[in-house]
């Protein structure tokens, strides 16, 4: 007897055993939920399979942690954690930096929860009204944060987690489904600044005191986190600059099966029966909503066995959700005597002995353990990231944590660090608990964003959507024609000039030639070498001169004696004043041409303003001043635009290039037009290369919808009034002047550097391209645009340089999104006069803004891409500058120069004088003589033979024909 009931106890105890054994994870199998984990984190990052990852990783748009410049006066709202709370938070700034908060908790009755979307935003509407009335803030128009604790990508609700489910929600914006709900109230207005996750908030939170917590972590209802991820690594967002906030949505992992064989079957009876089966498995394994669930389960089953309660199931114990986790939390402390074990059971009606107690506690041990030891390997997941993010030994690392879970739990919390410690042996994390919720993190980021939607409100006339984009192409395109057009190219403002150069370099061109490259942020001058013996090489020599800005101001003849003054120092230095080598003279500048050595200077542009030079032949001047000088002579052969040289520079390494790109000092671009479109140059055959002097778009007011207050400022102060209006735009003669300008402004509206304006700047000229270039590199961009403001003498904060950056990467990006606007439509002239659907193609590219900006060539590129989509274009940048291509323009002009003479000469020898004729006139005379006489006809050399035809018709038949068939 007594056998038997040991017995039957051991066959009970192994059954317990065996549940509970199911819970347990052994070293191998949390390595590998971290391992997956990891690999589950890079799916959610990367472009392909971020739109399937289960781990969504959604990109939260926080790019910084909080620096305590942040203040003023916030609503937040909290919603989606155990309670919902509506926040006033003020925030103080400097030394004296603090926060202060007032919170009420508002209920959502379950029903609303999963009522209509409407009858839920009405609710929390009313709440809010409810809050502004306790607080006595109705009339305030107070920017508002919500912390929304669902998954959004880019403010909309990817899907209902946890407890929620009203209808009409998933897949709308958030912050309009609110704004339609105070609309509908029409009782108060709010300024709904930004949407955060609770993790991002609790990041925040956390980060304000300790600036080294970059991840946020909630251990509560839900369980997710966020933390700082490189931007490079975030792959749907193509940017490398900076960092940026990842909300993981870490709950979703294993949705895809991949952890299926630690889930125990009272896992998937948890996921059958809850709002969302199949989905957040792993959060349903882990947080607060659902661990109390997996007990009951546990429970159940062991009572059906009859291990427990006598086999008596309650009817609660029946109910869903009935079996809390905070019970869970109760009945797992250390303190709780079995006795009150016994309790809190007897609440669930259910009748339980003192065995039952401790198995009751066992169950519950072993699948909070479970939770914290999987939250422990995510996490581990998450910090091991990081660290090889940072390429670091050794990382030391903030967490910051909130929920009723880890904070309510006797265990959860020093098991998770335990296993974090474990599986991530390589970093010190310290765990900082959440004190204030994340509604003061909310706060905190609506403080950034307010500042940041301020700026945006100035500058949103610079973000050109790419159907605004679109437009420009075919406005453009519309140019482009008009000047091919005789009838139109007299009033057209894109001039399209035909540069006499028909084809790129083929690989024959040979020689030494000289190259003058002016125009651009240098004056230089070059020998260029092209020699050919097995293969074509080039061998380049250069000089840079300076041109200062009263020679380029001051008259045409001052300005090219300068020119051929720097010439004649080159030869000299290069010994070769005794030769005559050929010239290729890259001018950048709009000269109309009818030969490729003739260029007549249309219009000054950018920088320079010589006097008597605009209507002149370049060539003839230059000439002119050399001959003045008297002490060398050159040979200009060939005047070409800066686009051309370029186009040509990158022809000599890629046979398909065929269009020539400025972004420097100014910008333009020139490509390979069919002759039969060029009305100004006689002949339909092959092709012409086209000046297009794409800068004076808008010239005639085409680009007015597009202009701001700014860049009509720039207009009104640059050199040339009226003119070149798309360049000021764009180039970089003007683009740090455009960011000066717009940061002045927002000085004097308070909204930087606490409205002080410094004398540096407010001086022209003073915030250069190179800083916007320096400001947004990627790492050390907010340092260095600290330094850039400093020097114009503002002390800006860390917010400041944030602003600063911003307005920099938006003029620029304007800038970047403008030209491929315009090449797009030379891209889509060049496909539509081959005939072909999709174009290959490359463009040659020059200028420092292209080159020096770290982010413009990829910007370009992108939007390039995006607006000619049957496009594949090779962006290829011209490392040798024009002179290179000039010099190959100046070869071929050569060539055919030299293969003139030749024929020349050749042909001298068929030439026949006056005389010459006279004499052959004279000979054969007399050699006719000699025929018809007797006495000389037999030794004639002109023969003289009867034919015995007598007269030219006559009508009677007969006539004498004399053959004069000449033996020479
Ligand atoms: C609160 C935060 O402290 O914790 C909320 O303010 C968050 O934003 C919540 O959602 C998470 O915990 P729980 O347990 O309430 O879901
Ligand atoms: C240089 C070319 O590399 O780039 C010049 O050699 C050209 O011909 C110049 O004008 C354009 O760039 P920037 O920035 O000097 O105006
Ligand atoms: C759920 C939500 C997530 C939230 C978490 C914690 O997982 O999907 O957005 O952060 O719960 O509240
Ligand atoms: C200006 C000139 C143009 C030149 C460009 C780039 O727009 O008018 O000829 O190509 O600057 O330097």
């Amino acid at each position: 007897m007594v056998t038997a009931v040991a017995y039957r106890l051991a066959s009970q105890r192994k059954q317990i055993d065996e549940i509970l054994a199911s819970f347990q994870l052994s070293m191998e199998n949390l390595i590998e939920v971290k391992n997956k984990m990891r690999e589950e984190l890079e799916y959610g990052l990367k472009k392909e399979t971020h739109p399937i990852a289960t781990v969504k990783m959604l990109p939260t748009y926080v790019c910084g942690t909080p620096d305590g410049t942040e203040k003023g006066k916030f609503l937040a709202l909290d919603l989606g954690g155990t309670n919902f709370r509506v926040l006033l938070v003020k925030i103080r700034s400097g030394r004296r930096k603090s926060v202060r908060m007032y919170n009420k908790i508002f209920a959502i009755p379950l029903e609303i929860m999963q009522g209509t979307g409407e009858e839920l935003f009405d609710h929390i509407v009313q709440c809010i009204a409810d809050f502004l009335e306790y607080m006595g803030i109705k009339g305030a128009r107070l920017p508002l944060g919500f912390t929304f604790s669902f998954p959004c990508k880019q403010g909309t609700l990817v899907g209902w987690t946890k407890g929620f489910k009203a209808t009409d929600c998933e897949g709308e914006d958030v912050v309009d489904m609110l704004r339609e709900a105070i609309k509908r109230r029409n009782e108060f207005d709010l300024d709904i600044v930004a949407v955060v996750n609770d993790t991002v908030g609790t990041m925040m939170t956390c980060g304000y005191e300790d600036p080294n917590c970059e991840i946020g972590l909630i251990a509560g209802t839900g369980s997710n986190v966020c933390y700082m991820e490189e931007m490079k690594n975030i792959e749907i967002l193509e940017q490398i600059e900076g960092k940026m906030c990842i909300n993981t949505e870490w709950g979703g992992f294993g949705d895809n099966g991949c952890i299926d064989s630690i889930r125990t079957k009272y896992d998937k009876e948890v996921d059958e029966g809850s709002l969302n089966p199949g989905k957040q498995r792993y959060e349903k394994m882990t947080s607060g909503m659902y661990l109390g669930e997996i007990v009951r389960q546990i429970l159940i089953d062991l009572t059906k066995h009859g291990l427990l309660f006598r086999g008596q199931i309650s009817e609660p114990l029946r109910t869903r959700g009935i079996f809390e986790t905070k019970f869970l939390s109760q009945i797992e402390s250390d303190r709780l005597a079995l006795l009150q074990v016994r309790r809190i059971l007897q609440q669930l009606v259910l009748d339980s002995t003192c065995d039952d107690s401790i198995i009751v506690k066992e169950v519950c041990g072993a699948v909070s353990k479970r939770a914290a030891q999987l939250c422990g390997a995510g996490l581990a997941a998450i910090v091991e990231k990081k660290r090889e993010n940072r390429g670091l030994e050794h990382l030391k690392i903030t967490v910051g944590v909130d929920g009723t879970l880890y904070k309510l739990h006797p265990h959860f919390s020093r098991i998770l660090r335990e296993t974090v410690k474990e599986l991530a042996p390589h970093c010190d994390v310290t765990f900082m608990l959440s004190e204030d919720g994340s509604g003061k993190g909310a706060a905190l980021i609506t403080a950034v964003a307010k500042r940041l939607h301020n700026i945006d409100k100035y500058l949103y006339a610079m973000r050109l959507s790419d159907e605004t984009l679109l437009d420009i192409m075919a406005r453009f395109r519309r140019e482009m024609q008009n000047g091919l057009s005789r009838d139109f190219n007299p009033t057209a403002t894109v001039k399209m000039l035909p540069t006499f150069v028909r084809s790129i370099p083929d690989g024959s061109e040979k020689g030494d030639f000289i190259a003058l490259d002016l125009g651009g942020s240098y004056f230089r001058i070059l020998r260029v070498k092209v020699s050919h013996e097995k293969k074509q090489t080039v061998q380049m020599e250069t000089e840079i001169y300076n041109t200062p800005e009263d020679i380029m101001h001051g008259s045409g003849t001052r300005l090219f004696d300068h020119v051929a003054e720097c010439l004649g120092d080159f030869m000299e230095k290069q010994q070769i004043k005794d030769k005559k080598l050929p010239v290729g003279f890259t001018f950048s500048f709009p000269c109309r041409q009818t030969k490729l050595d003739e260029g007549v200077l249309i219009t000054w542009t950018k920088r320079f303003k010589a006097s008597g030079v605009e209507g002149a032949d370049v060539v003839k001047l230059l000439n002119r001043a050399i001959k003045k000088r008297g002490d060398y002579d050159a040979d200009i052969m060939a005047v070409v635009n800066d686009t051309v040289g370029t186009m040509m520079t990158c022809g000599f390494d890629d046979q398909r290039c065929e269009v020539g790109l400025i972004i420097g000092t100014g910008t333009n671009a020139c490509y390979m037009e069919e002759m039969r479109h060029i009305d100004l140059v006689e002949g339909d055959e092959g092709r012409m290369c086209i000046n297009t002097e794409w800068g004076a778009f808008g010239d005639d007011g085409s680009l007015e919808d597009i202009r701001t207050e700014f860049d009509r400022e720039i207009d009104r102060g640059s050199l040339n009034p009226g003119k070149q209006l798309f360049e000021k735009m764009v180039s970089g003669l003007y683009m740090g002047e455009l960011v000066r300008l717009i940061l002045v402004k927002m000085a004097k509206e308070g909204l930087l550097f606490e409205g002080r304006i410094t004398p540096e700047l407010l001086t022209k000229g003073k915030f250069e391209t190179k800083h916007v270039s320096a400001i947004e590199k990627s790492k050390e961009g907010l340092n260095k645009a600290k330094e850039i403001l400093t020097r114009l003498g503002v002390e800006p904060s860390h917010e400041d340089c944030i602003a600063v950056h911003h307005v920099c990467t938006i003029v620029s990006f304007r800038s970047a999104n403008l030209v491929a606007s315009t090449l797009g439509a030379i891209l889509n002239q060049l496909r539509d006069n081959k005939g072909v659907t999709r174009l290959r193609t490359t463009v040659g590219v020059d200028g420092s803004l292209y080159k020096m900006h770290p982010q413009y060539a990829r910007r370009l590129q992108k939007t390039t891409r995006r607006l000619v989509p049957d496009s594949e274009v090779r962006f290829l940048l011209s490392e040798s500058g024009s002179g290179k291509g000039a010099a190959m323009v100046t070869a071929v002009a050569y060539r055919l120069a030299e293969q003139h003479r030749l024929i020349d000469e050749t042909l001298a020898e068929f030439k026949l004088t006056h005389e010459q004729l006279l004499q052959i006139k004279k000979r054969m005379r007399t050699e006719i003589e000699a025929g018809l006489r007797k006495k000389t006809h037999e030794n004639a050399k002109v023969k003289m033979l009867p034919t015995f035809v007598r007269s030219t018709p006559d009508g009677t038949g007969s006539f004498i024909i004399i053959d004069a068939r000449a033996a020479w």
